[in-house]
């Protein structure tokens, strides 16, 4: 009997088609086309769905303003899209959109049945309502600005609304959903995420979800009350089952692909994937996704990049001036996955220069040319010129390394996956420094020597070649050309289970240069003609300046441990004012990756800001309503040019994660804690 492969189907979100794909979209399309490769490389039956969410009244207004219908400004941007990701070189196996037939028709079914079964119902909702966010939020979610009250995701105006809806009864879930992610500790990844969900939103008591609207036309209809239409989330997610056929006669990739091995997403919208999307599923009798992955944002200074902010990267001019590669290697190797990181065109052409033409590129040059030149351009056979101490390490750490990357895949790190090959790539260039093959290649006794070197060299660059297949789908052939290999299966995950099975013989070509070396001053020249780039500097400046005064306050806040003195007298504790206040408001610092600011509430000791370097641990409108201890008399200090008056206190968890201190139920907001 044949054996059944295993499946492995991967996601990206439906991005909204209201102007271009960034390079935040790449990114993240890039992270499942690798993972995808991967997978299908190691022999799984993989399937890998992206596509676009088209409906809301942000697409009816676009499409307004450019005076076409929705459809019209949707397919343009639908069409510009699937050209950028062939572009990048992105295989998927499927795009799906969300006015497709398919799509919709299952989705009325849906809702239909969630209403039947009384999971659904119908009230009125009354809210503050974004419309650049389609989102209404309660009051206490909106923060100030500028004296008024404006949304917590973009910073901008709100208005009231009130409008007759359908209703997701979310909190008739909400217990067997705790004990889901407390029993699945892989479902929401990366942990802290899932403690922030725990924490956040479902201990709190989850609130039942608008699901329908009756002022956006351009939507799904609710097939059994045509005044609605369905209302973003159960349209948007449904997409990863719709697209398998659910529910229809052909459910057969569904039957065969779900549940899903991982959903990739922002980390915004992972409340999303991890608490509706289960509830949904689990309301219709179906099977979790076995994992949801929060990733970071890639920042463009300290802002993410979005195109509501107007501060984008494309990734288009990129990839004209230095090729797909380049730029899928640097998204991938650059931040760890997980965390926010930094888009710079300094980084990126650092890393092209270091990484990709020194380490890799050289190798392989060097490898090439020294097979042609002691060789006659021909790998030659082992020989029994053989240096343990040298040459075994070596041999082995190469014939670990698909253990090693598998293992970082397996937790989607894939910045550690290929720090692990280059750490190959950086000692076989050091074992050429060892070796010293031009010398070998004087003495012709040493010639046996030399073979090994050589045959050592060539078969550590294929293992390469293999590995960074799915992160640079180009470059492997490339190498294989320049070492002579054409035999497929040498070029295969499988072939890597033996270490040196080139041929003796083959004969390698010395060709082109993989990564030619760039000038970075000129290229940062030539980047700079774009108006970003000033941008860009100064952002990194203010950038530095708020970090240093976030990791002087780090400092201070007792994380990196100071001299205690052994004992201290009472009266020194009480010197402290210890205080209980409540989140009012909380927002990043803008040109910060470090700081957030705090307005807190301390009862009938009024308000105040506090500016606390927190922002890596936690989302700031999820901190928005919690209680948290402050000392209050601390004398004032000013953080990137705000005055901070007090200090909230935290604690590093096991895993070093921040964890802020918090009280039990029924504390007063100003309470004194001693
Ligand atoms: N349509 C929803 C998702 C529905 S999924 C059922 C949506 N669309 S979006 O166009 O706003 O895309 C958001 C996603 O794009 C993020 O979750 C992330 O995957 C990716 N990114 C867009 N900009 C990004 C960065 N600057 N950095 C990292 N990822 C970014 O939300």
């Amino acid at each position: 009997m044949e054996e059944k492969r295993r499946t492995y189907y991967i996601t990206t979100p439906i991005y909204y088609p209201s102007g271009n794909m960034t390079i935040g979209h790449t990114y993240t399309t890039v992270a499942a086309d690798t993972m995808a490769r991967f997978r299908k490389m190691q022999g799984y039956d993989t399937y890998f769905l992206t596509g676009t969410d088209e409906h809301g009244q942000k697409i009816e207004k676009k499409a307004a303003e450019a005076g076409v219908t929705e459809i019209e400004y949707v397919d343009k941007i639908v069409a510009a899209t699937k050209d950028l990701w062939k572009l990048m070189n992105i295989e998927y196996d499927d795009f799906i959109r969300t006015t497709e037939e398919r799509h919709m028709k299952i989705v009325q079914k849906i809702f239909r049945q969630f209403y039947e079964q009384g999971d659904i119902y119908k009230a009125s909702y009354e809210g503050m309502y974004c419309t650049p966010c389609e989102s209404f939020w309660t009051p206490t979610q909106l923060v100030e600005k500028d004296g008024i009250k404006v949304c917590p995701d973009c910073g901008r105006p709100c208005q009231p609304m009130q409008e007759e809806s359908y209703f997701f009864r979310m909190s008739k879930y909400q217990d067997w959903l705790i004990d889901y992610i407390e029993t699945h500790p892989d479902f929401i990844q990366p942990a802290k995420r899932a403690n922030e969900m725990l924490t956040n939103f479902l201990r709190p008591g989850l609130q039942d979800l608008c699901v329908s609207r009756t002022s956006v036309k351009w939507g799904i209809p609710v097939d059994f009350d045509d005044k609605h239409t369905v209302y973003v989330w159960i349209d948007a997610l449904s997409n990863y089952i719709t697209a398998l056929g659910y529910g229809t006669e052909h459910d057969e990739l569904f039957r065969k692909y779900w549940p899903a091995d991982v959903h990739l997403v922002g980390k915004e919208i992972v409340r999303f994937h991890t608490i509706y999307w289960p509830i949904m599923l689990h309301a219709l009798g179906l099977p979790l996704p076995k994992q949801v992955f929060g990733h970071g944002w890639l920042l463009f200074g300290a802002d993410r990049m979005s195109k509501s902010k107007g501060n984008v990267v494309y990734p288009e001019p990129i990839v004209a001036r230095y090729g797909v590669d380049p730029l899928r290697y640097y998204l991938m190797r650059e931040m760890p996955f997980g965390a926010d990181g930094n888009y710079t065109n300094e980084s990126f052409l650092t890393r092209m220069n270091a990484d990709l033409a020194n380490d890799l590129g050289n190798l392989v040059s060097r490898t090439v040319a020294m097979i042609e030149k002691y060789f006659a351009g021909k790998v030659p056979a082992w020989t029994d010129a053989v240096d343990p101490e040298i040459d075994k390490p070596l041999q082995e750490h190469c014939a670990a390394l698909p253990a090693l990357v598998e293992e970082q895949m397996d937790k989607l790190q894939f910045p550690q996956a290929l720090a692990e090959i280059w750490k190959v790539i950086g000692e076989c260039n050091k074992y050429i420094d060892v070796t010293q093959p031009w010398v070998l290649g004087k003495d012709p006794e040493k010639q046996d020597r030399l073979a090994n070197v050589m045959r050592t060299l060539a078969e550590c660059v294929r293992f390469a070649a293999v590995l960074i297949g799915p992160f640079m789908p180009s470059t492997p052939e490339r190498i294989f050309s320049q070492l002579g290999i054409e035999d497929p299966a040498l070029k295969t995950w499988d072939s890597l289970k033996a270490f040196g099975t080139i041929p003796a013989g083959t004969t390698v070509h010395k060709g082109e240069a993989l990564f030619p070396r760039i000038d970075v001053n000129k290229e940062l020249e030539a980047l700079s003609a774009d108006d970003g780039k000033k941008a860009e500097k100064e952002a990194a400046k203010a950038e530095k300046k708020a970090e240093k005064a976030a990791e002087k306050q780090e400092k201070k806040s007792g994380h990196e441990e100071p001299e205690y003195p052994a004992e201290i007298a009472i009266d020194d504790f009480f010197k402290c004012k210890i205080q209980v206040a409540r989140v009012l408001e909380c927002v990043k610092v803008e040109k910060s990756s470090k700081l957030l600011k705090f307005r807190l509430g301390l009862g009938k000791d009024g308000e105040r800001t506090v500016v606390s370097g927190i922002q890596k641990w936690y989302e700031p409108e999820t901190l928005v309503g919690t209680q948290v201890a402050v000392i209050t008399n601390l004398k004032p200090a000013k953080l990137a040019g705000i005055e901070s008056q007090g200090m909230i206190l935290s604690a590093l968890d096991d895993s070093g994660n921040l964890r802020l201190v918090t009280v039990g139920e029924g504390v007063e907001d100003g309470a004194i804690i001693g």
